[in-house]
């Protein structure tokens, strides 16, 4: 029997301001999903919060895309906003772009990531959920989980992964996707997954001939870009992944080792500055200093038969405290910059924000110098 587990997530109403998901959204996605759950539609689920972003995992064993999944989440959302233009609560439907679903909830607003897979004797699922970033923010650590000998000691003593990885790049801007392997064609697949904005890795999978099938992902993430998709700018995607571990893929401790480094991610307040990822635990998921710093929880479980078996709250632990710390030294640095590049971002990722509306008032008071 094939699994899949469907990670899908929009923010529809923040509370207060951006900063988290009033319990109220929480318990009408937990109604809907039980009811799915009841009908049969999935096995398992479960709903958490990620800053202000709703997020519905499910399992269920009707392939990705699926029609009726798909609805369930857009529906559930939908119920959702209308409870949260109730309470009045902040940007009520924000991310629900569209009017009526139309069979597939991928370029409607909402992100998701899935993976359909052949369960394992054991089958460890690590979902990991960000706020107040873009997708290319998973490249980094993503790229540290299944080709970093630094971060995997797999890669390189373990012989079921020592023959590496292969990676599903896509160019979210011209809508292409390229197949390159690791660690053969490591060089150049940082050429593209460094420009992190463009470049996003979108699956990732074991490769032939190994323990695990060939086509079946061991990870994969979320890269809708919601300004390409409403066409001005509604805000950061804010991803999710889905990560698979163990017995010939990275063990549970290598995928949470590639969060150790805070990295810097574009985001935070207004979708505009550079900043720390943080990791925290799943109560620490609210982003209050300047509308963050960026942050990622991660849900780790045991599958079992579709049963979603936990969740455990992978960063409630003390052995992240260094890495937070870290990223509250690097948030006030950054901080310190105030109006200025690089805490800004660069004037070609801010075309899609509300800086061109201030940029067309002063554009008549220009003169050539001669
Ligand atoms: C970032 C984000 C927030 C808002 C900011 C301004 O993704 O959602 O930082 O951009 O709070 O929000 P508005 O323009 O709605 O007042
Ligand atoms: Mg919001
Ligand atoms: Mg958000």
């Amino acid at each position: 029997m094939k699994t899949t587990v469907s990670l899908i997530k929009a923010d529809v109403g923040g509370f207060p301001g951006h900063v988290s998901v009033h319990p109220d959204l929480m318990d009408v996605a937990e109604k809907e999903l039980m009811r799915a759950k009841a009908e049969q539609l999935i096995i398992d689920y479960h709903v958490l919060r990620a800053g202000d972003d709703l997020q519905l995992l499910m399992s269920h064993s009707n392939g990705c895309d699926n029609k009726d999944v798909h609805e369930l989440a857009w529906n559930t959302f939908k119920k959702a906003t209308e409870v949260a233009k109730d309470l009045k609560l902040y940007g009520a439907g924000q991310d629900m772009l569209s009017d009526a679903f139309s069979g597939n909830i991928r370029g409607m607003g909402p992100g998701s990531a899935e993976m359909e897979f052949t369960e394992r004797k054991a089958e460890p699922i690590i979902a990991f959920m960000m706020d107040k970033t873009e997708p290319g923010a998973f490249n980094l650590p993503i790229y540290k989980m299944f080709a970093s000998p630094e971060n995997t000691s797999g890669l390189v003593i373990d012989p079921s992964c020592h023959n590496g990885f292969r990676f599903e790049i896509w160019d979210i801007m011209e809508h292409k996707r390229v197949f390159m392997n690791a660690p053969e064609e490591l060089y150049s697949m940082l050429a593209l997954i460094g420009a992190k904005s463009r470049y996003v890795i979108k699956r990732v999978f074991p490769k032939e001939g190994g323990k695990l099938p060939a086509n079946e992902p061991a990870a994969a993430i979320s890269t809708d870009k919601l300004y390409q998709i409403a066409g001005e700018y509604v805000g950061k995607d804010d991803p999710v992944a889905l990560v698979r571990g163990q017995s010939g893929l990275p063990a549970v401790g290598e995928i949470l080792e590639a969060f150790a480094f805070p990295h810097l991610v574009s985001g935070w307040m207004r979708g505009s500055h550079n900043g720390p990822l943080m990791p925290v635990s799943f109560e620490n998921a609210i982003c209050t200093r300047f509308d963050g710093p960026p942050r990622v929880i991660a849900a780790g479980f045991q599958l079992s038969n579709g049963r979603l078996v936990g969740p455990m709250d992978m960063f409630d632990d003390p052995a992240f405290d260094y890495t937070r710390r870290m990223a509250q030294e690097i948030a006030e640095y950054m901080r310190r910059h105030g109006a200025f590049e690089p805490h800004r971002l660069p004037l070609e990722d801010m075309e899609y924000t509300t800086l061109p509306g201030v940029m067309n008032k002063l554009k008549d008071r220009f003169r050539y110098i001669g």
